[in-house]
């Protein structure tokens, strides 16, 4: 009995993780952040064209290249926007961003300017 209703409890929790959803308030904040921290190196669409982009190597990602959608997996990007990328300018951002923000930026990139459907 107490199996059963284990299973019940963890089974909403594990189809969410699934299907990694995302809701319209995390792509929002997402947007926020992106427009806040991102923008200036990654273009307003995500294509690495920005002024910024001019001074920096190896430049910022074009997330909207055809190569990126196979390369940048979600966890990959968490990594990267957590940690980030070790002599470039991609800076980590856990100590500006939480958890929750870095997750939801990383959404919107994926959803928005990558044309990603989770
Ligand atoms: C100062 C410029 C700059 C800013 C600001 C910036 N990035 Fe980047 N970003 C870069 C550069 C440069 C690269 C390319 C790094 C490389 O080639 O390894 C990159 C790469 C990335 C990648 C791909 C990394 C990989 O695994 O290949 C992700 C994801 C990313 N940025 C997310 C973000 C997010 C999210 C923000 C805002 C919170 C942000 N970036 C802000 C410069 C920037």
């Amino acid at each position: 009995m107490m199996q059963i209703l284990a299973g019940l409890l963890v089974l909403p929790l594990w189809a969410t993780t699934l299907s990694h959803h995302v809701s319209n308030s995390d792509l929002e904040l997402g947007k926020k952040i992106y427009l806040k921290h991102c923008k200036v190196c990654h273009g307003i669409s995500g294509d690495g064209q920005s002024f910024a982009a001019n001074a920096l190597n190896p430049p910022p990602k074009n997330f909207t290249a055809p190569e990126s959608k196979k390369e940048l997996t979600l966890k990959r990007m968490l990594d990267s926007a957590t940690n980030g990328r070790p002599g470039t300018a991609m800076m980590p951002w856990q100590d500006n961003l939480s958890a929750e923000e870095i997750r939801a930026v990383v959404s919107y990139i994926r959803k928005e300017l990558m044309g990603i459907d989770f």
